[in-house]
């Protein structure tokens, strides 16, 4: 596992920007995955300045949002496909009709499960996943004691995740209990995972998902398993590593190496 540790939250969000930047200027039509939360808000904030300064076009990207709530609809301003319109597709070239999100309002969510793994099979697979993470671990809204082979389904959030999230709903606003997410299965097929974590509150998470044992208790810990995963993170996430100089030391000789093969 890539261990990225930067001083704080704008490096964090520069950093990721730059991985996908990086991949669109590779691959124009990339499928991107996207999250939802506080996190990845600074890096669509950067991906936007990209786009304005000339530096990327979003035209033939095409993506898929990990997570909906289920009961929103996509005009709901709690809804996640709100938010990323909001946050980042409205300000950029995409084609909106290239941004998918799983429908929370659908009539059949569990065809629509199956529809969403389609639809992304259809579009050739991911090819980067961004993901940030809860502090129970979760990816998407897999909660502890997800499957590790889930695929995109139904899950019911944890009592820790809606209270985390009550932050966003109005004291008297219907807060859904009830996710559509993409399964910890589905993750692990994107071609690459970048893991965005800030702040103190995640430490334990990221401790568990880079050194703790492969476990459904922390979700994350799957990534263990991925090919090609990068955790970015700041000081404060990394805080209860083991070893912080020596993913700061592995970090440091990769950045030599790619500097001497001109890939850098
Ligand atoms: P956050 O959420 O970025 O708002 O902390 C992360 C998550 O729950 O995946």
């Amino acid at each position: 596992m890539k261990v990225v540790i930067l001083k704080d939250a704008a490096a964090v969000a520069k950093y990721g920007a730059n991985i996908f930047i990086k991949q669109i200027s590779r691959k124009p039509d990339s499928v991107l995955g996207l999250a939802t939360g506080s996190t990845p808000v600074a890096l669509y904030k950067e991906l936007i300045d990209a786009y304005k300064s000339g530096q990327v076009s979003f035209k033939k990207v095409s993506s898929f949002n990990l997570d909906e709530y289920l009961g929103l609809n996509p005009t709901h301003p709690q809804s996640y496909r709100y938010f990323m319109n909001q946050q980042l597709f409205d300000h950029i070239d995409i084609d909106k009709a290239s941004t998918f999100v799983p429908p929370g309002d659908a009539e059949d969510p569990f065809t629509a499960c199956a529809l969403y793994e389609t639809a992304i099979k259809q579009k050739g697979g991911i090819d980067i996943q961004l993901l940030g993470i809860g502090r129970n671990g979760h990816i998407g809204f897999n909660e502890p004691s997800s499957s590790l082979m889930s695929r995109t389904r139904i899950k019911t959030l944890t009592r820790a995740t809606i209270d985390d999230n009550a932050r966003f709903f109005g004291p008297d606003e219907y807060q859904p209990h009830l996710s559509i997410t993409m399964g910890i299965g589905t993750i692990l097929e994107s071609k690459k995972v970048v893991l965005l974590a800030t702040g103190e509150n995640k430490a334990e998470a990221i401790k568990a998902t880079v050194e703790g044992p492969l476990t459904a208790a922390c979700p994350a810990s799957a990534l263990q398993l991925h090919e090609q995963v990068v955790l970015v993170i700041d000081e404060a996430a990394a805080s209860l590593l083991s070893d912080v100089e020596l993913y700061k030391h592995i970090e440091i000789e990769n950045q030599k190496l790619l500097e001497r093969l001109g890939r850098a």
